[in-house]
């Protein structure tokens, strides 16, 4: 599968470009210095505090974008949940891919969004906020990724509202948050579900329905 999604054909350059773009634009943001401020974060770290590192950003990198990109050409979702905006990177990677009249839903508990566009409908929400409005608007969600902790009663939640289960996770490697999430829906849904990965980032599939 893996394969597959990255034979996609994009405009990678182009996808590299708009990465720098919205990862400068969040890098320069005085948002993320009043983050850091509120979270007591040293002056020293240059993720926060310094507007050129572009390694590490908290944001996906150029090479995940664009992995990001062509997971949406191959799995053709019209609706994405996401959880963990931070600039609106991985939202935009994303969203891009997407047909006329899909969306990327997204939430994080920390207001960090530069990346505005038509087509990504952004709170400043935790995950069970966004996945109950979700739900009691009865919008029907095909892919979700997950660039943060499940929450209690997330997986459960996912599991029945993205079905069949196409679920897309960042830091997958032991024992970091990706991982967490992927062994939650190992207990939940044991050897039905198939585990891919590229690089750190965790594709999860079952093709059946729950419940069938
Ligand atoms: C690594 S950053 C996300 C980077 C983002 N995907 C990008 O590419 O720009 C992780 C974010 O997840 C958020 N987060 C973690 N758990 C969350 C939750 N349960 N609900 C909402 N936001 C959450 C954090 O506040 C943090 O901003």
């Amino acid at each position: 599968m893996i394969e597959e999604i990255l034979s996609q054909e994009v405009d990678d350059q182009a996808l590299r470009a708009e990465w720098e773009r919205i990862v400068r634009a969040g890098k320069h943001s005085k948002k993320i210095i009043r983050n850091a401020q509120v979270r007591g974060k040293s002056k020293k770290d240059p993720k926060y505090y310094d507007p050129n590192e572009m390694v590490r950003t908290g944001a996906v990198d150029a090479d995940e974008y664009v992995f990001l990109h062509k997971a949406v050409k191959y799995f053709k979702p019209t609706n994405i949940l996401e959880v963990g905006t931070w600039f609106g990177t991985s939202a935009n990677a994303m969203a891009s891919a997407l047909p006329d009249g899909g969306k990327v839903y997204t939430c994080d508990k920390y207001d960090l969004f530069v990346g505005e566009r038509p087509n990504i409908e952004y709170h400043n929400y935790i995950s069970t906020r966004l996945i109950d409005r979700i739900i009691s608007k009865g919008i029907k969600i095909d892919m979700a990724f997950w660039d943060a902790k499940f929450m209690r009663g997330d997986s459960e939640k996912l599991i029945k509202m993205v079905s069949p289960l196409v679920f897309l996770t960042h830091d997958y490697v032991q024992p970091e948050k990706g991982w967490r999430c992927v062994q939650e829906l190992k207990e939940r849904l044991g050897d039905r579900i198939n585990v891919e990965n590229h690089g750190i980032i965790g594709v999860v599939t079952m093709p059946i329905k729950v419940g069938q």
